[in-house]
Protein backbone atom coordinates (compact mmCIF):
# COMPACT_ATOMS: atom_id res chain seq x y z
CA UNK A 1 0.00 0.00 0.00
CA UNK A 2 1.59 3.35 -1.02
CA UNK A 3 0.46 5.59 1.25
CA UNK A 4 1.07 9.38 -0.91
CA UNK A 5 -1.62 7.89 -2.57
CA UNK A 6 -5.56 7.98 -1.77
CA UNK A 7 -6.49 4.38 -0.67
CA UNK A 8 -10.01 2.47 -0.82
CA UNK A 9 -10.91 -0.20 2.21
CA UNK A 10 -13.74 -2.01 1.06
CA UNK A 11 -16.07 -3.32 3.57
CA UNK A 12 -19.11 -5.43 2.57
CA UNK A 13 -21.29 -7.79 3.85
CA UNK A 14 -24.89 -8.57 4.81
CA UNK A 15 -27.16 -6.47 6.46
CA UNK A 16 -26.93 -6.20 10.15
CA UNK A 17 -23.52 -7.84 10.62
CA UNK A 18 -21.79 -4.62 12.02
CA UNK A 19 -19.54 -3.23 9.66
CA UNK A 20 -21.16 0.59 9.33
CA UNK A 21 -20.01 0.70 12.94
CA UNK A 22 -16.57 -0.81 12.36
CA UNK A 23 -16.01 1.17 9.49
CA UNK A 24 -16.99 4.05 10.91
CA UNK A 25 -13.92 3.42 13.38
CA UNK A 26 -11.28 2.87 11.07
CA UNK A 27 -12.01 6.09 9.36
CA UNK A 28 -12.19 8.19 12.14
CA UNK A 29 -8.70 6.70 13.78
CA UNK A 30 -7.07 6.62 10.20
CA UNK A 31 -8.81 10.53 9.05
CA UNK A 32 -10.67 8.85 5.44
CA UNK A 33 -13.30 9.78 4.64
CA UNK A 34 -16.25 6.84 5.82
CA UNK A 35 -19.16 6.51 3.44
CA UNK A 36 -22.41 4.20 3.88
CA UNK A 37 -23.67 3.26 0.66
CA UNK A 38 -26.67 1.58 2.11
CA UNK A 39 -27.79 5.14 3.26
CA UNK A 40 -27.14 6.18 -0.61
CA UNK A 41 -29.65 3.31 -1.35
CA UNK A 42 -31.87 4.10 0.92
CA UNK A 43 -32.37 7.71 -0.33
CA UNK A 44 -33.41 6.58 -3.56
CA UNK A 45 -35.60 4.22 -1.83
CA UNK A 46 -37.11 7.25 0.77
CA UNK A 47 -37.84 9.10 -2.73
CA UNK A 48 -39.80 6.58 -3.66
CA UNK A 49 -41.86 6.13 -0.72
CA UNK A 50 -42.40 9.65 -0.11
CA UNK A 51 -43.14 10.63 -3.91
CA UNK A 52 -45.87 7.40 -3.81
CA UNK A 53 -43.97 5.18 -6.27
CA UNK A 54 -44.58 1.18 -6.61
CA UNK A 55 -41.22 -0.22 -5.68
CA UNK A 56 -41.67 -2.77 -7.77
CA UNK A 57 -42.61 -0.79 -10.68
CA UNK A 58 -38.80 -0.75 -12.18
CA UNK A 59 -40.01 1.84 -15.16
CA UNK A 60 -41.07 3.98 -12.95
CA UNK A 61 -38.36 4.28 -10.14
CA UNK A 62 -35.93 4.73 -13.46
CA UNK A 63 -37.56 7.37 -14.50
CA UNK A 64 -37.66 9.22 -10.87
CA UNK A 65 -33.83 9.09 -10.96
CA UNK A 66 -33.76 12.57 -12.95
CA UNK A 67 -35.39 14.09 -10.04
CA UNK A 68 -33.44 13.14 -7.80
CA UNK A 69 -30.49 14.86 -6.03
CA UNK A 70 -28.42 13.05 -3.52
CA UNK A 71 -25.61 15.27 -1.55
CA UNK A 72 -24.09 13.76 1.41
CA UNK A 73 -22.38 15.64 4.62
CA UNK A 74 -20.95 14.78 7.94
CA UNK A 75 -22.18 16.12 11.27
CA UNK A 76 -19.73 17.84 13.74
CA UNK A 77 -19.54 14.37 15.22
CA UNK A 78 -18.35 12.95 11.60
CA UNK A 79 -21.94 11.03 11.43
CA UNK A 80 -22.85 10.70 7.86
CA UNK A 81 -25.80 13.21 7.25
CA UNK A 82 -28.11 12.49 3.48
CA UNK A 83 -29.19 15.07 1.65
CA UNK A 84 -32.62 14.19 -0.83
CA UNK A 85 -33.11 17.71 -2.64
CA UNK A 86 -32.04 19.99 -0.03
CA UNK A 87 -34.31 18.28 2.71
CA UNK A 88 -32.08 16.54 5.12
CA UNK A 89 -33.75 12.79 5.50
CA UNK A 90 -31.09 10.64 7.60
CA UNK A 91 -33.66 9.78 9.92
CA UNK A 92 -36.37 9.29 7.74
CA UNK A 93 -34.31 6.51 5.72
CA UNK A 94 -33.54 4.16 8.62
CA UNK A 95 -37.70 3.62 9.17
CA UNK A 96 -38.60 -0.01 8.54
CA UNK A 97 -40.79 0.41 4.93
CA UNK A 98 -37.56 2.19 3.84
CA UNK A 99 -35.52 -0.92 4.35
CA UNK A 100 -37.61 -3.25 2.04
CA UNK A 101 -37.51 -0.57 -0.53
CA UNK A 102 -34.23 -0.40 -0.36
CA UNK A 103 -33.80 -4.04 -0.45
CA UNK A 104 -36.48 -4.05 -3.78
CA UNK A 105 -34.68 -0.65 -5.21
CA UNK A 106 -31.12 -1.32 -4.97
CA UNK A 107 -31.62 -4.64 -7.48
CA UNK A 108 -32.45 -2.69 -10.53
CA UNK A 109 -29.52 -2.07 -12.91
CA UNK A 110 -30.49 1.52 -13.63
CA UNK A 111 -30.40 2.36 -9.83
CA UNK A 112 -27.03 0.83 -9.04
CA UNK A 113 -25.59 2.25 -12.56
CA UNK A 114 -27.27 5.69 -11.31
CA UNK A 115 -24.99 5.51 -8.14
CA UNK A 116 -21.64 3.65 -9.50
CA UNK A 117 -19.78 6.89 -10.88
CA UNK A 118 -21.09 8.80 -7.18
CA UNK A 119 -19.33 6.52 -5.20
CA UNK A 120 -16.44 6.40 -7.15
CA UNK A 121 -16.30 10.11 -7.01
CA UNK A 122 -15.89 10.21 -3.32
CA UNK A 123 -12.36 8.02 -3.82
CA UNK A 124 -10.78 10.69 -5.89
CA UNK A 125 -10.97 13.11 -3.16
CA UNK A 126 -8.88 11.03 -1.08
CA UNK A 127 -8.83 8.13 0.77
CA UNK A 128 -11.86 6.51 1.78
CA UNK A 129 -13.66 3.58 3.64
CA UNK A 130 -16.90 2.33 2.21
CA UNK A 131 -19.13 -0.04 3.44
CA UNK A 132 -22.30 -2.01 1.20
CA UNK A 133 -22.79 -4.97 -0.57
CA UNK A 134 -20.51 -4.27 -4.04
CA UNK A 135 -17.65 -2.16 -2.83
CA UNK A 136 -14.95 -4.88 -3.40
CA UNK A 137 -16.58 -6.44 -6.60
CA UNK A 138 -17.14 -3.54 -8.29
CA UNK A 139 -17.10 0.24 -6.72
CA UNK A 140 -13.70 -0.74 -6.11
CA UNK A 141 -12.25 -4.16 -7.55
CA UNK A 142 -8.65 -2.57 -7.08
CA UNK A 143 -9.22 -1.78 -3.18
CA UNK A 144 -5.83 -1.64 -0.95
CA UNK A 145 -7.89 -3.71 1.64
CA UNK A 146 -11.37 -5.84 1.02
CA UNK A 147 -12.91 -6.93 4.46
CA UNK A 148 -16.40 -9.30 4.44
CA UNK A 149 -17.60 -8.75 7.67
CA UNK A 150 -20.68 -11.52 8.00
CA UNK A 151 -22.17 -13.40 11.23
CA UNK A 152 -25.49 -15.92 11.30
CA UNK A 153 -28.91 -14.81 10.38
CA UNK A 154 -29.79 -15.67 14.02
CA UNK A 155 -27.14 -13.58 15.43
CA UNK A 156 -28.01 -10.66 13.38
CA UNK A 157 -31.34 -10.81 14.25
CA UNK A 158 -30.30 -11.32 18.25
CA UNK A 159 -29.08 -8.00 17.83
CA UNK A 160 -31.42 -6.21 15.96
CA UNK A 161 -33.97 -6.80 18.49
CA UNK A 162 -31.69 -6.45 21.17
CA UNK A 163 -31.19 -2.27 20.27
CA UNK A 164 -35.02 -2.60 19.51
CA UNK A 165 -35.48 -3.05 23.13
CA UNK A 166 -33.21 -1.07 24.51
CA UNK A 167 -34.80 1.67 22.35
CA UNK A 168 -38.26 0.42 23.91
CA UNK A 169 -38.99 -0.46 20.22
CA UNK A 170 -41.96 -3.40 19.43
CA UNK A 171 -40.43 -6.10 17.07
CA UNK A 172 -41.00 -9.90 17.93
CA UNK A 173 -37.12 -11.85 16.80
CA UNK A 174 -38.84 -14.44 14.42
CA UNK A 175 -40.41 -11.54 12.04
CA UNK A 176 -36.85 -10.32 12.69
CA UNK A 177 -35.15 -13.28 11.33
CA UNK A 178 -37.40 -13.45 8.86
CA UNK A 179 -37.01 -9.95 7.56
CA UNK A 180 -32.94 -10.84 7.64
CA UNK A 181 -33.24 -13.82 5.76
CA UNK A 182 -35.17 -12.08 3.21
CA UNK A 183 -32.90 -9.17 2.58
CA UNK A 184 -29.97 -11.76 2.49
CA UNK A 185 -32.11 -13.29 -0.06
CA UNK A 186 -32.91 -10.58 -2.82
CA UNK A 187 -29.18 -8.80 -2.01
CA UNK A 188 -27.57 -12.46 -2.86
CA UNK A 189 -29.62 -13.16 -5.91
CA UNK A 190 -30.40 -9.92 -7.65
CA UNK A 191 -28.74 -10.44 -11.32
CA UNK A 192 -26.26 -7.04 -11.15
CA UNK A 193 -24.04 -6.84 -8.50
CA UNK A 194 -25.14 -9.68 -5.78
CA UNK A 195 -23.87 -9.46 -2.02
CA UNK A 196 -20.72 -11.78 -2.48
CA UNK A 197 -17.23 -11.82 -1.27
CA UNK A 198 -14.60 -10.79 -3.51
CA UNK A 199 -12.25 -13.15 -3.86
CA UNK A 200 -9.12 -11.18 -2.71
CA UNK A 201 -11.18 -10.11 0.41
CA UNK A 202 -10.66 -11.14 3.78
CA UNK A 203 -13.51 -12.50 6.11
CA UNK A 204 -14.58 -11.40 9.69
CA UNK A 205 -17.18 -14.08 10.69
CA UNK A 206 -18.11 -11.85 14.23
CA UNK A 207 -20.92 -13.99 15.00
CA UNK A 208 -19.01 -14.52 18.53
CA UNK A 209 -16.58 -11.19 19.02
CA UNK A 210 -17.31 -8.40 20.98
CA UNK A 211 -16.60 -4.60 18.99
CA UNK A 212 -13.13 -4.26 20.95
CA UNK A 213 -12.03 -7.54 19.62
CA UNK A 214 -13.56 -6.84 15.85
CA UNK A 215 -12.10 -3.48 15.71
CA UNK A 216 -8.46 -5.10 16.82
CA UNK A 217 -8.63 -7.33 14.39
CA UNK A 218 -9.61 -4.65 11.67
CA UNK A 219 -6.25 -2.80 12.53
CA UNK A 220 -4.00 -5.65 12.45
CA UNK A 221 -5.57 -6.26 8.53
CA UNK A 222 -4.87 -2.49 8.22
CA UNK A 223 -1.59 -2.91 9.21
CA UNK A 224 -0.92 -5.87 7.76
CA UNK A 225 -1.96 -4.30 4.15
CA UNK A 226 0.04 -1.12 4.45
CA UNK A 227 2.87 -3.96 4.98
CA UNK A 228 3.34 -2.52 8.59
CA UNK A 229 3.72 -6.12 10.03
O1 LIG B 1 -26.75 -1.51 4.50
P1 LIG B 1 -28.21 -1.08 4.43
O2 LIG B 1 -29.15 -2.01 5.12
O3 LIG B 1 -28.40 0.33 4.88
O4 LIG B 1 -28.56 -1.14 2.87
C1 LIG B 1 -29.83 -0.82 2.37
C2 LIG B 1 -30.12 -1.64 1.13
O5 LIG B 1 -29.28 -1.22 0.05
C3 LIG B 1 -29.90 -3.14 1.28
O6 LIG B 1 -31.05 -3.84 0.87
C4 LIG B 1 -28.80 -3.51 0.33
C5 LIG B 1 -28.66 -2.32 -0.56
N1 LIG B 1 -27.26 -1.99 -0.85
C6 LIG B 1 -26.74 -2.41 -2.02
O7 LIG B 1 -27.43 -3.09 -2.79
N2 LIG B 1 -25.47 -2.10 -2.35
C7 LIG B 1 -24.71 -1.38 -1.52
N3 LIG B 1 -23.45 -1.07 -1.87
C8 LIG B 1 -25.23 -0.95 -0.28
C9 LIG B 1 -26.52 -1.29 0.04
Amino acid sequence: MNETHPISIAIDGPSGAGKSTLARQLASALHFLYVDTGAIYRTIAYYAYANHLDPSDEAAVLAALPDIRIELCHDTEGLQRMILNGEDVTDAIRLPQISQYASVVSAYPGVRAFLLEMQRDFARKGSVIMDGRDIGTTVFPDAELKIFVTASPEIRARRRYDELQAKGEEGSYEEILENVKERDRIDTSRTVSPLRKADDAIELDNSHMTISEQKEWLATQFRKAAGAE
